[in-house]
């Protein structure tokens, strides 16, 4: 069986910043955001716009799109690295604004890679007869975790939620590949403010903290390899693939992964002038953007890429 996905959803929070806003908040100004990472805005949550609730936001609008009810659903998962709370989970507290009480539903924190391990999870439970339908979400409130007085990371991220709905098919194609190097996990950090070290208020280790030409580098070399170990391992040629969707870090990114692999770059969208860096949500929005343009055709070929905090990263081939 395979996960076919039946439906894609995502949700924002209303209010918007740009960037002459964030030159009000650090030496930054918008000329070098636009240049530098192709950031326009992002959108930031206000009080009452949780992680929990872009999720459940972004999954009744996955529900929508693929005619399904919350009944349906027996299994949901929710890659985030920006929980409101530890317990219980995010993936519980959709469970209970949706009203799909049938579900089994827990977290994974996989960073930038999160809604690829998700997917990666729910394909195995589904492959394997566990589970028959799963929602999938990647959601994010970055801006809790976001350093307001460092321009170094406090431009480059924003909040949101995508979702997708999968149901176990007989007929159908899903190939991934990913990869960690823990190692390396120094070079993007955000520390739990459990940390007794902390104390009350939790200390700077709490905000994220990256070195950027690190990350860019690793991001660089590591992307267009994961994807050209993904299409040999199922024979399949670069041309045969109709879009990557590639996590929204930097669009200077997603350009150098695109002249690596000799691809097409209009085969590479982008959305990230508009919502920043959402980490685990980035591809989602992206794919739900794409779905709901009328741009995804059945039986197109997609390559969803991810990277990130781990150091992790990874690729997955769908067939729409
Ligand atoms: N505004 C103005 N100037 C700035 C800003 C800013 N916001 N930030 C840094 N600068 C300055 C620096 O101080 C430096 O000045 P100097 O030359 O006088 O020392 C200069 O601009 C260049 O800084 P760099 O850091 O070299 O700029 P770079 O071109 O590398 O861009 C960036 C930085 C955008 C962070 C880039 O490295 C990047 O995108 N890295 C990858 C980030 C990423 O993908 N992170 C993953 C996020 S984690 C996750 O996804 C959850």
């Amino acid at each position: 069986m395979i996960g076919k996905i039946l439906g894609t959803g995502s949700c924002v929070p209303a209010q918007s910043w740009d960037n002459n806003k964030l030159s009000e908040m650090v030496d930054t100004n918008d000329e070098w955001i636009r240049e530098r990472t192709g950031i326009v805005t992002r959108h930031v949550a206000q009080s009452g716009e949780s992680t929990a609730a872009l999720a459940a936001g972004a999954a009744r609008a996955a529900l929508e799109n693929a005619g399904l009810g919350a009944e349906a659903l027996d299994l949901i998962i929710v890659a985030t690295v920006s929980p409101e709370n530890l317990v219980p989970c995010t993936a519980c507290q959709v469970q209970e604004a949706l009203g799909a009480g049938a579900a089994t539903c827990f977290d994974l924190n996989g960073a930038c890679t999160g809604f690829l391990l998700a997917m990666n999870t729910a394909q195995a439970y589904l492959a394997q007869g566990i589970y028959r339908t799963a929602l999938i979400v990647g959601a994010e409130c970055l801006s809790n975790l976001t350093d307001w007085k460092d321009r170094s990371t406090c431009i480059l991220f924003g909040d949101g939620a995508g979702a997708a709905v999968l149901q176990a098919q007989p007929k159908g194609r899903y190939a991934q590949v990913t990869h960690s190097e823990g190692d390396r996990g120094a070079v993007l950090t955000c520390a739990s403010r459990n940390r007794r070290e902390f104390g009350e208020t939790g200390g700077p280790e709490t905000f994220l903290r990256m070195d950027g030409g690190e990350v860019f580098k690793f991001a660089v070399s590591r992307v267009p390899r994961v994807i050209a170990e993904l299409l040999e391992k199922e024979a399949v040629a670069l041309e045969e693939i109709d879009y990557f969707v590639l996590h929204q870090a930097n669009a200077r990114i997603v350009a150098a992964v695109a002249k690596r692999l000799g691809g097409d770059p209009e085969r590479f969208p982008l959305n990230i002038a508009e919502y920043g860096n959402t980490s685990s949500a980035s591809i989602p929005i992206l794919l739900d953007e794409l779905n709901r343009a009328g741009k995804l055709r059945r039986g197109m070929k997609l390559i969803l890429a991810g990277f990130g905090g781990g150091l992790s990263y990874g690729a997955s081939l769908i067939v729409w």
